[in-house]
C-alpha cells in the first residue's frame, strides 16, 4: 500500500477526541456544530433524497472541499444516491445534468475502483492525488466523469458508511480539499477524516433505518394483500378491483389534503373493505342475478363481520381497515347499513371507500353485469351526491376525472 494512503478502521466514531472538545479550537467547534446540525437534520427531514443532499453539503462545508457524493450498497453494487460539487454547481444548469447523469450510476463492489474497494474492505482511503496512484494498487481512478464534466479531481477521501455492527451500507466520497490558509488543493487531514467518519457513520445509521422502514412498509403491504387474498375469491378481477379501489381512495385523501402517510394507510385499509365476505356463502356471493330479501340480509352481514374480524387488532392500519369494513355501505342520507349513519357521522374513510367501490364496480365487468360506459358511470355517480355519497367527494371526483381514469388505465 502506498505510504500516502492511510487507512482507518471503519468505526472511529467512538475514538473521536470528544474530551478535547471543551477546549477545542474554533475550527473544531465549527466542525462539531456542523456535525450536530447534520444529526438534527437526520431526525427532522422526511424526504430521503433531500436529506442526503443536505448531508453532502454539510460534508463539503466540514471538509472545506469542493464535492461530496454518497453511494448506497445495493446487492453487488454501489448506487449513486446524492451529490454536491461547488465548482460544478456554479456552472449554470450543470447541476441537473450532473445528477441526471449519475442517477443510474452503479459501481461494482470490487477492488477495481476506489469506492468499490472501500465498500468491499470497509477501510477508508485518503488519496492526495488520484492521478498519481501507484499502478500496483488493485484499483485505478476512473477519469471518465472528470472528462465528461471538464473537471479535475485531485485529493480524494473515500469513507465507508457503517452501521453500529460495522456492516458497510454505503460510501461517502469527498473531492478536492482546500487548505484553509492557502486555499490550495491539498490532501485531507487526519482530523478532517475523523470528523467526516463520524458524519459517514451517522449516514450509515440513517441508511439502515431507511432500509428497515422500507422493509416494514413492504411487509405491511404484503400482509394486507395476503389477508385480502385469503378472505376473498382470488380471481384476477377481484385483485385488480382491490388494487384500483385502494388507489382511488388514496387519491381522494391526496385531493382532500390529508397527507401522503395517511393516504398510503387508506390505500391499504381500503383493500380490506370486503374481508367480511369470508363469512358469506359462495351460493350468495357468486349468484348471477339479483338476491332475494333473505339472501340480501346475509350479504349485508359482511360489513359488520369485517369490522369484527379487524377491530381487535393492535395495528392502527388494521383498525383503520375495521372502520372501512364497517362503514363502506353507509350512505350520506342515512339510508345505508349496518348502522344507518348519516353525513359526517360516517367516518371519512367509509365515505371515500363507498364512492371508490361503487365507481369501480360500475365501470367493471361482474358475473352479473357488463361494464357500464364511462359516461353512464359518471352521470350515475354524480347524481348520487348528497344522497348516497358525500357531495364534497363527488365535486372532487368530477373536478379530477382524468386522474381517476388514469388509475383505471394503469390497473386493468
Ligand atoms: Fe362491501
Ligand atoms: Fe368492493
Amino acid at each position: 500500500m502506498q505510504e500516502f494512503i492511510f487507512e482507518l478502521k471503519p468505526d472511529r466514531s467512538s475514538e473521536l477526541p470528544w474530551a478535547g472538545v471543551v477546549n477545542a479550537s474554533s475550527l473544531d467547534a465549527q466542525r462539531l456544530k456542523l456535525l450536530v446540525d447534520a444529526s438534527l437534520a437526520l431526525s427532522e427531514v422526511r424526504d430521503f433524497e433531500q436529506l442526503l443532499n443536505l448531508i453532502a453539503k454539510t460534508g463539503v462545508e466540514m471538509a472545506n472541499c469542493e464535492g461530496c457524493s454518497i453511494y448506497g450498497v445495493e446487492g453487488e453494487n454501489l448506487r449513486f444516491l446524492a451529490s454536491t460539487n461547488l465548482v460544478l454547481d456554479q456552472r449554470a444548469g450543470h447541476r441537473a445534468r450532473l445528477v441526471d447523469g449519475l442517477r443510474d450510476f452503479l459501481i461494482p463492489i470490487t477492488s477495481n475502483s476506489i469506492a468499490g474497494f472501500v465498500a468491499k474492505s470497509g477501510r477508508a482511503m485518503n488519496i492526495p492525488n488520484v492521478y498519481e496512484l501507484d499502478p500496483s494498487l488493485p484499483f485505478a481512478f476512473n477519469a471518465s466523469l472528470d472528462q465528461r464534466h471538464q473537471y479535475r479531481s485531485q485529493s480524494m477521501l473515500t469513507l465507508p458508511m457503517c452501521d453500529t455492527r460495522g456492516y458497510v451500507l454505503g460510501v461517502m466520497q469527498f473531492i478536492n480539499h482546500h487548505n484553509r490558509e492557502t486555499s490550495a488543493i491539498a490532501a485531507f487531514s487526519e482530523l478532517d477524516t475523523m470528523y467526516l467518519t463520524a458524519l459517514a457513520n451517522q449516514v450509515g445509521v440513517l441508511l439502515r433505518n431507511a432500509r428497515m422502514n422500507d422493509q416494514l412498509r413492504e411487509s405491511r403491504v404484503e400482509a394486507v394483500k395476503k389477508f385480502v387474498i385469503a378472505s376473498e375469491f382470488t380471481d384476477k378481477d377481484t385483485g385488480l378491483h382491490i388494487e384500483r379501489m385502494g388507489r382511488y381512495s388514496a387519491l381522494f385523501c391526496e385531493l382532500l389534503g390529508l397527507g401522503s402517510a395517511y393516504a398510503e394507510d387508506v390505500r391499504l385499509a381500503a383493500m380490506l373493505h370486503d374481508v367480511g365476505k369470508i363469512t358469506t356463502p359462495d351460493a350468495i356471493l357468486k349468484k348471477p342475478g339479483s338476491l332475494t330479501a333473505p339472501e340480501m340480509q346475509v350479504m349485508r352481514q359482511h360489513a359488520l363481520n369485517g369490522y369484527d374480524i379487524l377491530r381487535d387488532s393492535q395495528s392502527p392500519l388494521l383498525q383503520l381497515g375495521a372502520t372501512v369494513a364497517g362503514s363502506h355501505h353507509e350512505k350520506w342520507d342515512g339510508s345505508g347499513y349496518p348502522h344507518g349513519l348519516a353525513g359526517e357521522a360516517v367516518p371519512i374513510v367509509g365515505r371515500i371507500v363507498a364512492l371508490a367501490d361503487v365507481y369501480d364496480a360500475l365501470s367493471s365487468k361482474r358475473c352479473y353485469k357488463e361494464p357500464w360506459s364511462m359516461d353512464d358511470v359518471i352521470s350515475h355517480v354524480s347524481q348520487l351526491g348528497g344522497t348516497q355519497f358525500d357531495p364534497t367527494l363527488i365535486t372532487l371526483f368530477m373536478d379530477n376525472l382524468p386522474r381517476f381514469t388514469e388509475v383505471r388505465h394503469d390497473f386493468h
